[in-house]
């Protein structure tokens, strides 16, 4: 359920009192302008005002500033070229409960030395090995299916990427906590759906919500103190990121403590399972959506791979398998939009904006903007050949993030989606149940409000 394209008929000059002026926005309705977004479609509200304000807005929450940036020679300044005047600010600290100061909260030194003892097990070479766990986990799951029944592909999705998720980084069998991690997630989803600027104003009150949010992740946590112990007292080695966060030492010989160990868990847990799934869940919705599209997949499959189940070696053969999960991810980025907050004064558009201003980057506007994107709102894959690739400004696309905070994950991320849909279309096609409209909930991540309901048929 996408809504318009933003047409942004942009005038990219700047006012000529612009260094003192902030950029035009929403304002003066301290309370009732935040409505809208809290409790309206917060996809159509932001939507409206790229349209109405163009490239650069302003919106004040909760006395947090807002700058929303829409055009991609913005976004690079601010991920790449300026980015060590920008830390991630208001969006680490609303859930530090949950990711402590892992990978994806830290900031400064210790994010530098995590993420580069890190790095190496998210190398492609590395991850290559998990293909066969990732096909056979689906092949499971595709054994329980019936023809003709309705499903919840987001929920039946959830449960695969974070048994895949727990098996390859970990080299644990989750299925006995996935229970639990549900709960959490949706506690933490139920937190988290009027926005950032609502959580963080929030944070503290012993609301219902924030109360279930505390007591879920507490429990989940105990879980994860549970798998470190019986790791470190069985002492047994494993070929996972779990061994390399217990064995790894940085420059003084000193070991991660247990707490970092538990956040480092906890954040590639959090970060990894749900936007695959949500990727993955919108990938068929379109499929559903779109049977020339599918035809065009399951030729593919045939040719590549007759009947036997994919490996990591027939990716670069699956091209148009990638396509798909491309152009899904274009269209529905799981990240819809993230936040950077200026330790110094910016300027950017002809604009000066203090420091603390939070700047957000939203793929979900960019990926629609038809400046980029010819008929942005139809799903495409055909449209990404080499040279619509080349032509295309390096931010006006970027649904794993940019700059040295890219998602760690990505290549893990794009290999999981591919095999995972391929072995999936392999043996069933998807029809939307009848009655059902995909309807969007915009919380940290884009959240389908009440799932995927198909119906898969044997092919
Ligand atoms: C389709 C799937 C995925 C999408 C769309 C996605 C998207 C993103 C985005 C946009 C960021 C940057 C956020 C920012 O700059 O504020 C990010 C960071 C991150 N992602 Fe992913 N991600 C995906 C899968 C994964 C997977 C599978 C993992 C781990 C197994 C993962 C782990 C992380 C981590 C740890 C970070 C923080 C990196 C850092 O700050 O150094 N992600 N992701």
């Amino acid at each position: 359920m996408i809504t318009m394209p933003i047409s942004a008929e942009t005038d990219m000059r700047a006012p000529a009192n612009a260094r003192t002026a902030l950029p035009p926005g929403p304002r003066g309705r301290l309370f009732i302008g935040n409505l809208p977004m809290l409790f309206g479609d917060g996809l159509a509200t932001v939507e409206g005002w790229a349209r109405q304000y163009g490239d650069i807005f302003f919106w004040r929450a909760f006395g947090l500033p807002f700058c929303y940036l829409t055009h991609p020679d913005h976004i690079e300044q601010v991920l790449v070229t300026r980015n060590q005047d920008f830390v991630k600010g208001v969006s680490a600290r609303i859930s530090p409960l949950f990711f402590g100061q892992g990978l994806i909260t830290s900031e400064g030194e210790l994010w530098r030395r995590q993420r580069r003892l890190m790095q190496p097990a998210f190398h492609r070479r590395q991850i290559a090995r998990y293909g066969q766990v990732m096909v056979e986990c689906t092949e499971k799951m595709l054994a329980s299916w019936r023809a003709g029944q309705v499903r919840d592909l987001h929920s039946d999705l959830d449960h695969l990427t974070i048994e895949i998720v727990a098996r390859v980084l970990f080299n644990l069998d989750l299925r006995s906590h996935i229970g639990q991690l549900e709960d959490t997630s949706r506690a933490f989803h139920a937190r988290v759906a009027r926005g950032p600027a609502f959580v963080y104003a929030m944070r503290f009150l012993p609301t219902p919500v924030n109360l279930r949010y505390v007591w879920t992740v507490k429990r989940f946590e105990r879980a994860i103190y549970g798998i470190i112990h019986d790791r470190q007292s069985s002492g047994r080695s494993s070929d996972d990121l779990l061994t390399t966060l217990l064995q790894v030492r940085d420059e003084d010989g000193q070991a991660m403590s247990e707490r970092q160990i538990r956040d480092e868990l906890m954040t590639i847990i959090g970060a990894g399972n749900d936007t695959t799934t949500l990727a993955l869940s919108y990938a068929w919705h379109e499929l559903a959506r779109h049977p020339e599209v599918e035809a065009r997949l399951t030729a593919e499959l045939d040719e590549v791979l007759g009947n036997r189940p994919p490996q990591v070696e027939d990716l670069p053969r699956l091209i148009y398998t990638e396509k798909v999960i491309k152009e899904a991810l274009r269209l529905y980025p799981p990240v819809w939009a993230f936040v950077r907050e200026a330790t110094a004064p910016f300027e950017i558009g002809g604009y000066c904006l203090p420091p603390r201003t939070n700047f957000v980057l939203p793929p979900w506007i960019v990926h629609h903007d038809p400046r980029f994107f010819g008929q942005p709102l139809e799903f495409r894959p055909e449209r990404w050949t080499e040279e619509f690739e080349r032509e295309l400004p390096k931010f006006a696309y970027f649904p794993f993030g940019g700059g040295q905070r890219t998602c760690i994950g990505a290549s893990f991320a794009k290999m999981q989606t591919s095999l995972m849909l391929a072995t999936m279309a392999q043996r069933f096609r998807c029809r939307l149940a009848p009655g059902f409209e995909l309807r969007l909930r915009p919380t940290i991540t884009l959240q389908p409000k009440a799932g995927v309901a198909v119906i898969a048929e044997r092919r």
